[in-house]
């Protein structure tokens, strides 16, 4: 994040004024300040990336605009000036957090010099930030296993992908990996010491989602009390994971596409155009032809979005799969409850390869850990699997009605006595046999 607005704080006209017109020209956008008191009002109506300050003011000093702003902002930098012959204030400055300093008088040249080192400072801070981030959200390497050829191929279409900087479009139900495979193209790419940002699109409500993409400048609206950075340009140079794209607002499609089309943009209440390059992952478990038909998503946007379609099959679609996902998750919940290494059963296998995997792989890893915790044993019997309550939370709502009926009536075959226990109606029983198509 450079450093775009600078506050001048001097009670020296002509110096004030110096400084304020050489950094103008310089394209920073200036405020200045002829006192301490001035300065004190004006941080906090604004937020400065930069604050230069004199020293020796009126009442209020320098050093107390350096310790307002280690108070109340601790973002913004400072630069202190003093007079020659009072390097303790300075020194005195330093300790209290100013950036630099400089001694009067100094040329232009080497203020120049002190704000590049502040942006450069800035620059490192936001990529210690990122690699934090990243080692937060990549413990260790991710491996991905894929031995079915269909999942074969989509490792190498990863690899072609990973030479470019198109955008991708990853589709498939939910728990298929996706998010898995939008991290591989990430890293794998040449932008992989680069920030990768991930927004869930439907996690933000509808009216803070714009912010959340491109930031805001303070007071853009109720509550933006300080200015805020966007996904867009945290991941700059990177790529952004947009989770469940379709969820995006239709009100904010346009400007997305503008966005993708111009790589600049405005933050909110912004006027100043800032430029990005880049990649969008989008993720959807969604019909995608069925959510543009329905206007959630727009055409042209995700043209835009889908210049690389990756689609992942459902874990059914590619069961010699299942027993090395397994396998591997067997192995992690072993590590992670410090236990030896468990054993399928070959009636666990079965039973594995049988089930259809509504929540596909995610689903699986959550069967293997609760298996792994609730058993003792050393080998992991059919049993463990605990499948058929999956199967049974994982129905629909009218298919868990039908399956009702179906028992109740195999208990009780007289229609009224059925209705009597599943409390509606006869003619309501009699509607739903219907709908469900069972017989009397
Ligand atoms: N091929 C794979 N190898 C190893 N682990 C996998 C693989 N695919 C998925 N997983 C694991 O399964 C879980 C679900 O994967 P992920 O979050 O990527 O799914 P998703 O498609 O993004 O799901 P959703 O649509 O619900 O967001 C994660 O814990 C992930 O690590
Ligand atoms: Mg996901």
């Amino acid at each position: 994040m450079p450093i775009e607005k600078i506050c001048i704080v001097d009670d020296e006209v002509i110096m004030r004024n110096f400084l304020a017109e050489a950094l103008k020209r310089k394209g920073f956008e200036i405020q200045t300040a002829e006192s301490g008191e001035k300065a004190l009002s004006l941080l906090q109506q604004q937020t400065f990336d930069l604050v230069i300050t004199d020293m020796k003011m009126g009442t209020v000093s320098g050093m107390d605009v350096i310790k307002y702003l280690k108070e109340n902002n601790p973002n913004t930098l400072t630069i202190v000036i003093t007079a020659f012959g009072t390097i303790e204030n300075a020194v005195e400055a330093m300790k209290n957090g100013a950036f630099h300093y400089l001694i009067k008088p100094f040329a232009l040249e080497s203020l120049i010099a002190i704000i590049e080192k502040a942006n450069q400072h800035l620059a490192l801070l936001e990529e210690n930030r990122y690699l934090r981030q990243q080692v937060a959200a990549n413990p260790g390497n991710k491996p991905i296993i894929a031995v079915s050829s269909t999942m074969q191929k989509v490792l190498q279409e990863v690899q072609q992908i990973a030479k470019s900087n198109a955008n991708v479009f990853i589709s498939g139900e939910t728990g298929t990996g996706k998010e898995v495979i939008a991290h591989l193209i990430h890293y794998s790419s040449l932008c992989a010491n680069h920030p990768f940002i991930k927004v869930n699109c439907a996690a933000i409500p509808d009216n803070l989602i714009e912010s959340e993409f491109f930031g805001h400048e303070k007071g853009a609206f109720t509550g933006a009390a300080t200015k805020r950075i966007g996904r867009f340009e945290l991941a700059n140079g990177g790529s952004l994971l947009l989770d469940e794209v379709t969820e995006i607002p239709l009100l904010l499609q346009p400007k997305l596409l503008r966005v993708i089309q111009e790589q600049e943009f405005e933050r909110v209440g912004g006027t100043k155009s800032v430029k990005v390059n880049v990649r969008l992952i989008s993720t959807t478990n969604r019909d995608v032809r069925a959510a543009i038909a329905e206007k959630f998503l727009r055409e042209d946007l995700y043209y835009r979005l889908n210049v690389v379609p990756i689609h992942l099959p459902p874990l059914r679609e590619r069961k010699e799969d299942i027993i090395p996902l397994a396998e591997h998750f067997i192995i992690k919940a072993c590590q992670e409850n410090h236990l030896s290494k468990k054993k399928l059963s070959a009636e666990a296998s079965k039973k594995l390869l049988d089930y259809n995997w509504p929540g596909n792989v995610r689903e699986l890893a959550n069967v293997i850990e609760r298996a792994i915790v609730m058993d003792n044993n050393a080998q992991i019997s059919g049993e463990a699997l605990r499948l058929e309550e999956n199967a049974i939370s994982c129905k629909t709502l009218p298919e868990l009605e039908k399956q009702l009926i179906v028992a109740t009536m195999q208990l009780q075959p007289n229609t009224t006595k059925a209705a009597q226990t599943l409390g509606i109606s006869i003619k309501m029983l009699r509607d739903k046999l219907q709908e469900y198509q069972l017989s009397e």
